[in-house]
């Protein structure tokens, strides 16, 4: 976002902020999801993801129809908060507690999702703070500082990674859903009267973005919301296939100017932006772009993770490898001196600092080649290089590659270029 955009800054705001933000930007009122109990566990889930959940059951029993209608009907009712509607969906689809193993649910109910905690000593309501639920709401309350310190002419972008909070009821499916969250958030400002266009556009560049990932097209679609957030005039999801159905990783909203104009009711500070170009003062229109980087992560192990069977007619093998594009691997080259001696890892210890200054290098000379090359493999490092003996003869390595486990003989100082050249 920041490097290749022209227009797009990076900012780190606060996570505690003052709490009339959560009043004006509508989560205070409105940052609820509905909910139901189970009278017998006491266990609360949110009405979605039962009803999605059962949704999922149906597919896997190859009744897809039947789950489609399911979430039609779901995302009707929810459009039109008909929490009456939803609970006797819930009951009509015989959808029972995990737990319980019972359909004895309360009445649906809203619920905020935000964590508040007390600012000082004194316990009291007007100390209440909260923690933030989503990261854009310290660039909109900071839109005009980076705008007139960075000289942004509309439009322009202000981009941000860090956490947020939400008090999820259920956080399950391993990283899918926590409490506490990365965001990678962008907010564009715009002339009002252009969303249409740029939302689709920001659709466009973030498809591009995810393909590039190196993960397959067929594995990703949009998803229209039907029940718009309090704050968009158009929302979609980009969802992917996890091993688990497809589900959201990004968010594309068109914002309007919802939340810049009410900062500027409820803090008395103009949010406006004077357009020199057609001499017009005005609250810009936002269009974010909002991805979870635990979600990032987890729908690219989902990608790379593989178990391969490496049996021949001697004996069984199998290993586990990460398929990581190179550009993506946390790690990028592992240096193994074949043995602890003869002047061998001094040599390696030489290559490592060629190198490291350049990407991630890992230097590890315990147990087996075999072994080693199967860590590395189970992390998804790309490149092995081994210093054996013939090393001190001519000056060349063996570099060992991940994905084919195919092996060559490679001059030691040219293992860098090669490796710059494969993870650019
Ligand atoms: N500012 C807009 C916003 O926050 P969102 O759709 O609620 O929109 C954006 O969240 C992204 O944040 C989601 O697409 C998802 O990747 C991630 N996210 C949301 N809740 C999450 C949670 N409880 N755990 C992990 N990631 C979450």
């Amino acid at each position: 976002m920041t490097q290749m955009h022209e227009n797009i800054v990076g900012i780190d705001a606060a996570i505690f902020m003052h709490p009339t933000t959560w009043k004006a930007s509508g989560h205070v009122d409105n940052f609820n999801d509905p909910m139901i109990d189970n009278k017998d566990s006491k266990k609360r889930y949110r009405v979605d993801h039962l009803i999605e959940a059962k949704a999922e059951e149906m597919r896997t029993e190859g009744r897809d129809d039947e789950a489609d209608g399911l979430l039609d009907d779901m995302d009707k009712l929810l459009a039109k908060d008909d929490f009456d509607g939803l609970r006797q969906l819930i009951v009509n689809q015989g959808i029972k507690c995990a737990i319980s193993k019972t359909s004895n649910w309360t009445e649906v109910r809203q619920f905020n999702l935000m964590f508040s905690t007390q600012m000082g000593s004194v316990s009291d309501e007007t100390n209440e703070i909260y923690l933030r639920p989503e990261t854009a709401q310290g660039i909109f309350v900071n839109f005009l500082n980076v705008q007139k310190t960075g000289r942004l002419k509309i439009p322009f972008g202000i981009a941000q990674i860090g956490k947020a909070f939400r008090n999820e009821i259920v956080a399950r499916q391993f990283i899918f859903r926590m409490r506490e969250f990365e965001q990678m958030e962008m907010q564009y400002f715009i002339r009002p009267g252009t969303q249409k266009e740029w939302y689709e556009s920001w659709k466009e560049t973030r498809m591009k973005w995810h393909l590039s990932l190196g993960i397959p097209k067929e594995k990703y679609r949009f998803h229209d919301h039907v029940k718009l957030a309090h704050y968009a005039d158009a929302a979609c999801d980009i969802e992917y296939d996890f091993p688990f159905g497809f589900k959201e990783v990004e968010g594309i909203h068109s914002r309007t100017d919802f939340d810049l104009k009410n900062h500027q009711e409820y803090s008395k500070k103009k949010m406006q932006y004077f357009d020199s170009e057609v001499n017009q003062n005005y609250i810009p229109y936002v269009i974010e772009t909002s991805i979870g980087l635990d979600r990032t992560i987890l729908m690219m192990l989902s990608e790379a993770y593989a178990e391969e069977d490496l049996s021949t007619a001697e004996k069984q093998d199998s290993r586990v490898v990460l398929r990581f594009p190179s550009k993506i691997s946390p790690m990028k080259l592992a240096v193994l001196p074949l043995v602890k001696k003869d002047g061998l890892p001094e040599i390696a210890r030489t290559i490592m600092d060629d190198c490291k200054s350049q990407f991630r290098c890992f230097y590890e000379e315990k147990d087996t080649i075999g072994k080693r090359y199967r860590r590395m493999d189970a992390i998804g490092t790309p490149f092995c290089v081994t210093v054996d003996q013939q090393t001190k003869q001519d000056n060349t390595v063996t570099i060992r590659y991940r994905d084919t486990m195919q092996q060559e003989r490679i001059a030691a100082d040219k293992v860098r270029e090669i490796v710059l050249k494969e993870i650019q």
